[in-house]
């Protein structure tokens, strides 16, 4: 790929290019991501590499001297964590990273605890942080708010990676990133990740983490996806297109005990009723077909894994989390281990990284 600058087009127009015209613009030379926005700027090469680098690190922080090393990597650099959205793991993933790596922190997770609150505008609030920080790391209930900050800091005297953390309805790459790990893990003795059926169920209409991987799926060979939701709550238009274009074999349906032997994962979710257009809205579909007990364990196959995203509510019963199958804690702590990946890579230390683990482990 060959890489582009933020700083030679204008928002008007790098706005409205299809995304997959805009990942140029926010890779480094080497073609790793500099601002990391959307999961269609990783291919499977690139995913590889971080779920690698990924497991290494984790190896390496097992002991006190590997810490050592990895404290000591980028202790140089600042990160600004900006949350004006509610997140639990995800807040907390990105911070342990960041402490593993040594790198230091700020936090505002409530605009009204900013200048904002005074009526600065979002602009200058990103602005002012990219004077103290390295990288601003963002969740907001805005679509779009994150490229558009990468964009504006490209054009500024202090450009700094931004990092999605997950961007209104539309797309939660280092959650997709985290839930590509799990599967990578979870199959790697069993013959990788290829020919599996994943089966998503719940609010996909709304749920950006199934946006985000069921695109990073497509970079893997025959996985068949499966989308299980009442009418009201099933998988957009343009996730279906996608996979049309890239000829993956999927299908749409609300009968979920039927799909549950096909599956080798399940990626439950949750009803995202803070979108809910009228209060109550989400309160009126019945999605109790679509709940994961004990009697949804029985027809699930010995090999096959349970994902959530998380926070859940009532759509896995808690009296699963002691199967082996239940992989959403597992797959929660995944999460700290590709986001330390991810901001390796993007502050340029994940080669020593390599070499220490090469040399060491
Ligand atoms: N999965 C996820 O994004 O969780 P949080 O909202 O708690 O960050």
């Amino acid at each position: 790929m060959k890489t582009k600058r933020l700083l030679d087009i204008p928002w008007s127009e790098f706005s409205a290019l299809p995304v997959e015209q805009k990942t140029p613009y926010l890779m480094h030379a080497d073609d790793t991501p500099y601002h990391t926005l959307f999961a269609q700027q990783f291919d499977l090469s690139l995913l590889e590499w971080r779920t690698q680098l990924a497991t290494e690190i984790r190896g390496i922080a097992k002991t006190r001297a590997g810490m050592g090393f990895l404290r000591d990597l980028v202790c140089h650099k600042r990160a600004m964590l900006y949350f004006s959205q509610p997140s639990s793991r995800t807040f907390l993933s990105f911070l342990s990273a960041c402490q593993i790596l040594g790198v230091q922190t700020g936090e505002l997770r409530d605009t009204a605890t900013s200048s904002e609150f005074k009526g600065e505008s979002r602009e200058d609030s990103v602005r002012t942080f990219s004077s103290y920080f390295d990288m601003i790391i963002m969740r907001t209930p805005e679509k779009g708010l994150a490229e558009y900050t990468a964009w504006m800091l490209s054009n500024s005297e202090r450009p700094i990676p931004i990092i999605n953390a997950g961007s209104g309805q539309d797309q939660h790459p280092t959650q997709a990133l985290l839930d590509i790990y799990t599967l990578v893990r979870s199959f790697e003795k069993a013959g990788g990740l290829r020919d599996r059926t994943v089966v998503f169920v719940g609010d996909l209409a709304r749920g950006r983490t199934v946006r985000s991987l069921s695109r990073l799926l497509t970079n893997y060979p025959n996985i068949r996806q499966v989308f299980i939701a009442p009418p009201q709550l099933q998988i957009g238009e343009d996730v279906l297109s996608n996979l049309r274009s890239k000829g993956v074999e999927h299908y749409s349906s609300d009968d979920f005990n039927a799909a549950i032997p096909e599956a080798d994962a399940i990626y439950m979710t949750r009803v995202q009723d803070e979108w809910d257009k009228e209060k109550g809205d989400s309160a009126r579909i019945d999605t109790s077909r679509f709940h994961f007990g004990p009697e949804q364990l029985k027809r699930l196959q010995p090999h096959a894994i349970l994902m959530h995203p998380l926070p859940r509510r009532e759509e896995i019963a808690t009296s699963v989390d002691h199967d082996p199958r239940a992989m959403y804690w597992r797959q929660m702590r995944n999460g700290m281990w590709i986001r330390t990946a991810l901001i390796a890579m993007t502050f340029g230390c994940d080669k020593r990284i390599h070499e220490y683990h090469r040399q060491n482990l």
